[in-house]
């Protein structure tokens, strides 16, 4: 089975595929509202914070156990002669799996976009709020209805997934990226040149640069960890899937440092983008938290631009590219699991994943506002509350999944398999890895013990709910 694994066609094929993993909904519809609740500059600080401190190494541990392992995540520990891990990569797949079925809709949101600039724009110009919230089924007088468009999207989106995912990632996923990526980049350039200039971003760029640190508590550290490895696509089994299609001969440090710098500026450059833009245009209790953020505040900047609407077409299309990369990335690492675990066929198993993810994605899409379908959550501070199925969802991911699973792997990568393995794994082919003991010093303790304690502080502290 193993030698049979593929690899990657080519070195930036690789590059590009993990940074398409990474590139995606996170930085563009997470990122800046995460930033704007945490307190812009500073949150901005957190952040990069962690991607250096945190993000590099755990990359590199992901991408160096997989490429070791030349297996998936969950087999991964017991290729590694270590079982009793098994755990973490339970909890990545299963962590992957809740992920997508949101993600899923979130791309059929994109999608709904496209298709709407496409077609009826100055709609979305007229009423760029309403034509939002009737996607997700309710109207500006509170009146909630079924969400069918996002629905019907959200379909859509996933089954462009799973045919993609049949006929295989490689060719498609490095082609795509190849072009994709950089044409998102300069877009996010033209855009961050627009959005600044609008009457009224002043204020917006003002909270983007200088830090208020009274917006800032524990929840903020955990906010921003579980934001940045979401973002980078770590904690998730997707690196270990992915480094094990990587040749021997591949620099895994320096591919990683590349990979984190992309992902880092496309989400800074959308926050710069989106922030002063929800400043300018209807301001923050009208646009809405997270998800308005990359929808309804961006109608006003490309109302604002010639030949704006051929700009909203192609940057939508854009992030429907950058989503579908992720969530294909998310998708493919379930089932590789799946047909190396269960012995499953590719087929069966995308199918069936696409599917259940796809309905179980329609209670994220219907707990927006048509029906209270509700999670329960549990922290110190305020015992047991019952936050709606969406925000649950992203909640449960980002807050507890990702990092349980991110702390198992460098518990794993530090204490058990220790990094000397991993810097041998590295240093192959002649490959040097400078920064060898600072790695190791960072796996093995910073890495674990910041993670536990923003888990623990923010149990303690409690959460804010939105
Ligand atoms: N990193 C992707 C994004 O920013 C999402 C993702 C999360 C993909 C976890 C894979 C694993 O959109």
């Amino acid at each position: 089975m193993e030698n049979e694994r593929a690899q990657w066609g080519s070195k930036i094929g690789f590059i590009l595929a993990a940074a398409g993993s990474a590139v995606g909904l996170g930085n563009i519809w997470k990122f800046p509202g995460r930033a704007y609740e945490g307190g812009g500059g500073c949150f901005l600080l957190i952040y990069l914070f962690i991607v250096i401190f945190l993000g590099v190494p755990m990359m590199i541990t992901e991408l160096s156990i997989g490429r070791a392992s030349q297996t998936n995540i969950v087999g991964v520990f017991d290729k590694l002669g270590h079982r009793r891990f098994s755990w973490a990569g339970w909890v990545g797949v299963i962590g992957a799996f809740i992920i997508t079925c949101y993600y899923g809709h979130v791309g059929g949101w994109v999608l709904r976009y496209v298709v709407g600039y496409a077609s009826e724009a100055p709609k979305i110009y007229d009423d760029s709020l309403g034509y939002f919230y009737n996607m997700l089924g309710y109207n500006a007088d509170g009146k909630t209805f079924f969400p069918w468009v996002a629905v019907l999207f959200a379909a859509v989106f996933m089954l462009i997934n799973a045919v993609v995912i049949i006929r295989g990632v490689e060719g498609g996923i490095e082609k795509f990226n190849k072009f994709g990526m950089p044409a998102l980049f300069f877009m996010l350039l033209v855009l961050l040149v627009r959005s600044v200039t609008l009457d009224g971003s002043a204020a917006g760029i003002h909270y983007m640069i200088y830090p208020d640190w009274s917006k800032v508590t524990f929840d903020t550290f955990l906010a921003a960890l579980g934001q940045a490895f979401y973002s980078l696509s770590i904690g998730m089994a997707i690196l270990i899937t992915y480094g094990s299609y990587l040749p021997k001969t591949e620099n895994i440090p320096k591919n990683t440092a590349l990979i984190c710098a992309m992902d880092t500026l496309v989400a800074m450059l959308a926050g710069f983008i989106i922030v002063p833009a929800v400043f300018a245009t209807l301001g923050e209790q009208e646009v809405g938290k997270g998800g308005g953020f990359a929808f309804v505040s961006l109608a006003k900047v490309f109302e604002q631009m010639p030949g704006g609407t051929v700009f909203a077409v192609v940057f939508y299309l854009l992030l429907l590219f950058a989503a579908l990369t992720s969530s294909m990335s998310l998708i493919e690492s379930i089932v590789a699991f799946l047909t190396e675990h269960f012995s499953w066929s590719r087929k069966g198993a995308t199918i069936g994943v696409c599917a259940v993810m796809f309905l179980i994605g329609c209670l994220y899409t219907c707990s927006q506002a048509a029906f209270p379908i509700k999670g329960v959550w549990l922290d110190a501070a305020n015992g047991v509350t019952f936050p709606a199925f969406c925000d649950f969802m992203e909640f449960l991911t980002d807050r507890i999944m990702i990092p349980v699973c991110a702390l198992g792997c460098c518990i794993f990568a530090g204490w058990v398999w220790k990094p000397e393995k991993i810097i041998a794994e590295i240093e192959q082919d002649g490959v040097r890895f400078r920064l060898a003991k600072v790695y190791s010093v960072l796996i093995k303790y910073i890495a674990p013990l910041a993670i536990l304690a923003i888990l623990i502080i923010s149990f303690v502290t409690g959460m804010t709910l939105s």
